[in-house]
């Protein structure tokens, strides 16, 4: 498979592996809400953050969203966004792989760009995800006006690369359907199964010249046969029964070429899948999301925010009530105070001195039912919590040896996943930490103790 190459890839490969194991330590004042929360505000480098997550959230996370720094050659507010084309694939590429490790196997990941960088990271994405899990390039129309300033065209969409951990075994779950949608269906002659709208008889035709030749008769005499270049969607026997229950159409004035009724109340599923387009005016857009965080803090409102539409859009594809999103471009907390308000449970990594300043203080709004953005829509009225991180110490020292004062379950985590690359599933205090093919931890556990561990992640 051709693959994407630039200068000092070699480097970016071993990244990630070589990243050392840290400790998240608890921050117990910028904590807030239930304390029997699992959800995680972190701030530092995301590249640190996740290799600390492998140990325990390997395998766990079934959406991830990000949104980084697009490579626009801006300097934002509260970060920049101009790295060297070459060094951007280089910050991208060992989070990616982290990213890719703590995905669960029916999980998805979702990340917005713009035309700077997404063709390349495509590549990349094809690399590390595979490009057999590639499901989509959904478009995002972000801006609904036209910068009649443009020097060359107006730039109103985002791309958002949909990659699944295992595509064939993911599906995104419908969307509900919107009162738009249903309005489209209308009862014209009073049928008895309600409101319907009229959809072709025919489809493209995939079969034989044979299936051209189909003609079928209907009861007032009308003799159909499908159009050049298509085939009947239905046989002749479900022509017959629709015919015979008045489920054909013929216009208004009876005279024109069949239709069929198709019934909103026989739909198969009450939602409905989500196109590739993604219109403002269902997902939101650039200045919603700036007025929406602009509530949160007026004078330093964070400056690339995205609507909270957007967020939800996603997690209604992807996630379920009590899933576990992972947004490590945490920016202003969107994803957060999204997954929060939708039920779900959060990890949000965010580098910047805005993770104390700006996420800290919206999601303990949200903890307290803020009432801006998806809210009223989703009926959420406050509850929920999340804990306060910071990036802690190495793990181990530069000799693989492990440092003092290691509590047993952050030792225990990582032996497990070493052992198996699979997060430990609950905490125990018995060093067997458990049995995995044959695999007994707890003798390295005790090697430990002895002071001979040599640990190589
Ligand atoms: C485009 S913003 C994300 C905006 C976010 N989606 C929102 O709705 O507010 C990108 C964010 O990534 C953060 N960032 C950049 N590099 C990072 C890193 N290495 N680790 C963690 N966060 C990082 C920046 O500080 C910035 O806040």
């Amino acid at each position: 498979m051709p693959i994407l190459n630039w200068l000092n890839k070699e480097q970016a490969l071993t990244t990630a592996r070589d990243c050392p194991y840290r400790l998240v330590e608890l921050v117990p004042e910028l904590s807030y809400g239930e304390s029997d929360t699992d959800n995680m505000l972190i701030q530092g480098d995301n590249l640190d953050a996740l290799k600390a997550l492998i140990p325990t959230h390997s395998g766990k996370v079934k959406c991830i969203f990000i949104d980084p720094p697009y490579n626009t050659k801006s300097a934002f507010e509260h970060y920049d966004d101009n790295l060297e084309h070459s060094k951007w694939l280089s910050m991208i590429y060992p989070r990616l792989e982290l990213l890719h490790q703590l995905l669960s196997e029916d999980g998805s990941i979702w990340i917005t760009l713009d035309d700077s960088e997404s063709h390349y990271l495509k590549v990349m994405c094809d690399e590390i995800f595979g490009r057999k899990n590639f499901v989509a390039n959904s478009v995002w129309q972000k801006k609904y006006t036209i910068a009649n300033d443009a020097k060359w065209l107006s730039d109103s969409h985002d791309h958002l690369l949909i990659y699944a951990k295992n595509k064939e075994e993911w599906r995104p779950y419908p969307l509900e359907r919107t009162e738009a949608m249903n309005n489209r269906y209308k009862n014209p002659d009073n049928h008895p199964k309600g409101v319907w709208k009229s959809t072709p008889l025919y489809a493209k035709r995939k079969g034989s010249e044979k299936e051209a030749a189909f003609s079928y008769t209907f009861k007032n005499g009308y003799i159909w046969t499908p159009p050049a270049g298509t085939s009947p969607r239905f046989p002749e026997s479900t022509l017959k029964k629709m015919d015979e229950n008045d489920e054909i159409w013929f216009g208004v004035k009876s005279d024109a070429a069949p239709s069929r009724k198709t019934f909103l109340s026989e739909l198969k599923s009450s939602g409905t899948p989500s196109s590739t387009i993604w219109l403002h005016s269902d997902a939101g857009h650039n200045h919603e999301a700036r007025e929406e965080v602009k509530v949160f803090d007026k004078e330093d409102a964070f400056t690339t925010p995205k609507p909270e539409r957007l967020i939800k859009r996603v997690l209604d594809l992807a996630t379920k009530p009590n899933d576990l999103i992972l947004d490590s471009f945490l920016g202003s907390g969107t994803t957060a105070a999204v997954a929060m308000k939708m039920n779900r449970k959060f990890i949000g990594i965010e580098l910047g001195d805005h993770a104390v300043t700006h996420c800290q203080p919206r999601l303990k709004k949200v903890v307290d039912g803020e009432q801006g953005g998806i809210s009223e829509d989703v009926n959420w009225t406050g509850g929920s919590g999340f804990k306060f991180y910071r990036l802690g110490e190495v793990i181990f020292n530069e000799n693989g040896s492990l440092r003092e004062g290691i509590s047993f379950d952050a030792l225990a985590s990582h032996i497990w996943y070493g052992d198996t690359r699979q997060s430990l599933q609950q905490s125990t205090k018995s060093p067997l930490l458990g049995v995995h093919n044959g695999i007994d931890p707890c003798r390295q556990i005790r090697t430990i103790k002895l002071g001979k561990f040599n640990y190589a992640a």
